[in-house]
């Protein structure tokens, strides 16, 4: 089959950037999106042009690497698929297909189809994490996780850090992503200790980076290729005005060592987060 892919040249992000159409011939059915630009990659080397960035690793739908849109959706047209697991199938023959990056002004672009996802690892680092004592694999065995809770956990566990919610989102929210990270730890007995920090951190964090808010579109819950669904959105809602709620209380009505109820007050956090 034939192809032509229209695709976002930048060079880099202080240059302008622009739509450049492409042929690309004997394209596979069963070559992946990403196989295809592999193909016009070594057409344009050959001719001493330069090939089009774009980011991946696993190829296998499992590291978050890859992503961008293909006309105007994050991914392309399968559900719960990412460009690096869409095949060529999946379009007509001699269609033309609109390449570009995700565009979100928390995640500047680098280079033609690259953007800079740097942000969701500062929210990750701000808080999406358990640092209590969890002791060795068999101790874990030894704490009983309800299936439920387990199952939760599990389905937001499954959230690759894509950007694709960022991306469909018209207010480019985070806020799937940074709920699927705050519902996977908070579900587990282990991640509790710290449920309200890591919602207030991980909560002002993702205001710090520029995302917009949430305002229950949920264009990114129908992109998003592991399929998260919004309701960790409003369970990140939940923690966040229950941990400010608590910190509060600490504040307010608590007479003890700063140390102690620092590590819940808003205020302390805030300045943490901003520093
Ligand atoms: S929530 Fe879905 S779309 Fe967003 S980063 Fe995670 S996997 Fe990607
Ligand atoms: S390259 Fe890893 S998910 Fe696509």
């Amino acid at each position: 089959m034939r192809v032509r892919l229209k695709i976002w040249r930048q060079k880099s992000p202080n240059t302008r950037g622009q739509f450049v159409s492409y042929p690309v011939d004997n394209v596979n059915p069963d070559m992946s999106m990403l196989e295809c630009l592999d193909v016009l990659n070594e057409q344009l080397t050959e001719n001493g042009e330069e090939p089009v960035a774009f980011e991946h690793d696993c190829r296998e739908g499992i590291c978050g690497s890859c992503g961008f849109m293909i006309n105007g959706i994050a991914h392309g047209p399968l559900p719960a698929t990412t460009v690096c697991q869409l095949t060529m199938r999946h379009f007509k023959d001699g269609e033309e297909l609109l390449l570009e990056p995700w565009r979100a002004r928390a995640f500047p672009l680098i280079k033609d189809l690259i953007v800079d996802r740097r942000a969701f690892d500062r929210i990750i680092a701000s808080g999406g994490y358990i640092s209590v004592s969890t002791g060795s694999a068999p101790d874990g065995n030894t704490l009983p996780v309800p299936k439920e809770a387990a199952d939760r956990a599990m389905d937001a566990a499954a959230c690759i850090g894509c950007g694709a919610c960022v991306a469909a989102c018209p207010n480019a929210s985070s806020s799937l992503f940074t709920g699927a990270k705050i519902a996977h730890l908070g579900t587990l007995p282990q991640g509790k200790p710290e449920k309200d920090r890591r919602a207030i951190r991980m909560v002002t964090q993702m205001n710090l980076e520029g995302f917009g808010g949430c305002t229950n579109i949920g264009e990114c819950t129908g992109v998003c290729p592991k399929e998260i669904p919004l309701e960790v959105i409003a369970a990140m809602n939940r923690d966040y005005l229950r941990g400010n709620w608590h910190a509060r209380d600490n504040v307010v009505t608590t007479i003890r060592p700063f140390t102690e109820w620092s590590y819940g007050s808003k205020l302390q956090i805030d300045e943490q987060s901003q520093s």
